[in-house]
């Protein structure tokens, strides 16, 4: 018998279904605030590091002067790849988009883990060391083979940062770029229960495996109005050009009502915490590497929406100020999205480890609305 407690509710979207519980990052919309395991996204972003994130994420605590130079080592001592994993990456085409190589390779590491079906939670937490430490290396060497270089193995006595930048363009990076890569990682690595996330817990309450559910969530993310929209907002940066078209396209674009990619947010309805970090630190950022006019575009933009749209609750979100940042440090654009996934890995682990501690299959219903007693018609007569 249905009791009324029970009976489902249809939500369109899941904007008004709280799904499970969750002790690692917390989000207040309607004020602009962000706290992973309580502590503000803007101190972390200010005096942490991505690998010291991962552990908070991870543990709910920060972690001794021992504890975290013991993550940080155990995550090194993983970035190398399999051997396998090499001649993967050369058999996926050149054309290939890094978003769908990653995917295929994210998956691929399962092949050669003998741990991949272990659902122990130690092996789970050693299996999401392999995916954060090995994730850099699958996306910069990826980017060398299609663009006709030799592989570069990682340098395990650099921050995940600093290795993954040296793999991509064959020198150590300078301070700055690398700040801003680590920043970028720490802005990135948990958002509740967004999209990807949710889709990696749908995965792992199945009883599933880790590198499947990280498989999961990086398809998830790739869409444009989820991770996919920092790369849509350089799109759009290029196509606008210069400063005197930033007026009449983006209100063209309104008028046209369209989305101006960016901005708006499911959860946020104040300026999210992320992009007003990011916005501070991507103009630093403008400055030192030169990509000024950019920086001003993006401000421009900001104005005119804020003017615009922002008694809607729409405001520029993460992607909004990263898509720059990730352009100042010399990313090709179809890069940015890899970067997400690099840190949102620490998140989706972390959630896949707290659904397992309390794990219940994952499944809502849906309302059906087709026909009932419909007759069967052979095909001749149809
Ligand atoms: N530009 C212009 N208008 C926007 C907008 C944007 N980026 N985002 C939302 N709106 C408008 C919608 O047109 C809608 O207007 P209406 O009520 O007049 O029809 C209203 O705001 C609500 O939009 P809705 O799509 O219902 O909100 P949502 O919570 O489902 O959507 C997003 C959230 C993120 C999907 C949406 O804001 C979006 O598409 N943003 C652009 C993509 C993006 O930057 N994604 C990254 C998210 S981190």
């Amino acid at each position: 018998m249905t009791t009324a407690a029970s009976m489902p509710v249809l939500d369109k979207g899941l904007a008004n279904t709280i799904a499970a519980e969750s002790a690692m990052s917390f989000i207040d919309g309607q004020n602009g605030i962000l706290e992973y395991v309580g502590i503000d996204i803007d101190a972390l972003a200010r005096n942490s590091t991505f690998e010291e994130v991962v552990y908070l994420l991870w543990h709910r605590k920060l972690p001794t002067r021992g504890e975290l130079d013991a993550f940080a080592s155990g995550i090194r001592a993983e970035y190398d790849l399999p051997e396998v994993m090499w001649d993967v990456i050369k058999t996926i085409p050149t054309s290939a988009a890094p978003m769908h190589a990653l995917r295929t390779l994210v998956s691929a590491l399962a092949l050669s883990d003998p741990e991949a079906d272990d659902p122990s939670p130690a092996a789970n937490e050693r299996k999401g060391v392999r995916l954060l430490a090995k994730a850099p290396a699958l996306i910069a060497n990826f980017d060398r083979h299609r663009k006709g270089r030799d592989f570069i193995k990682p340098d395990s006595s650099l921050s995940i940062a600093s290795a993954f930048l040296t793999m991509l363009n064959g020198q150590e990076p300078t301070e700055t770029m690398a700040k801003a890569l680590d920043v970028c990682l720490i802005l990135h690595a948990d958002h509740g229960f967004n999209a990807s996330t949710f889709a990696a817990l749908v995965t792992i309450s199945t009883l599933s495996d880790m590198y499947s559910a990280v498989t999961t969530a990086i398809g998830t993310l790739k869409g444009p109005l989820h991770g996919g929209a920092n790369e849509a907002v350089m799109h759009m940066l290029t196509e606008i050009g210069q400063m005197d078209r930033v007026e009449p396209y983006i209100r063209e674009k309104l008028d046209r009502k369209e989305r101006v990619m960016g901005f708006g947010h499911r959860v946020y309805k104040a300026y999210d915490p992320r992009a007003s970090y990011l916005k501070t630190f991507a103009e630093r950022l403008a400055e030192d590497t030169g990509n000024r006019e950019l920086y001003e575009m993006s401000r421009r933009i900001d104005q005119i929406m804020h003017e615009a749209v922002a008694a809607k609750g729409i405001h520029p979100n993460v992607d909004f100020y990263s898509a720059t940042t990730y352009y100042s440090i010399g990313l090709d654009i179809d890069l940015f999205t890899p970067m997400f996934v690099m840190s949102r890995i620490g998140g989706w682990v972390g959630h896949c480890i707290e659904q397992l501690a309390d794990n219940k299959l994952i499944r809502p219903r849906c309302e059906y609305i087709g026909p009932h007693e419909a007759a069967y018609v052979p095909i001749e007569g149809r």
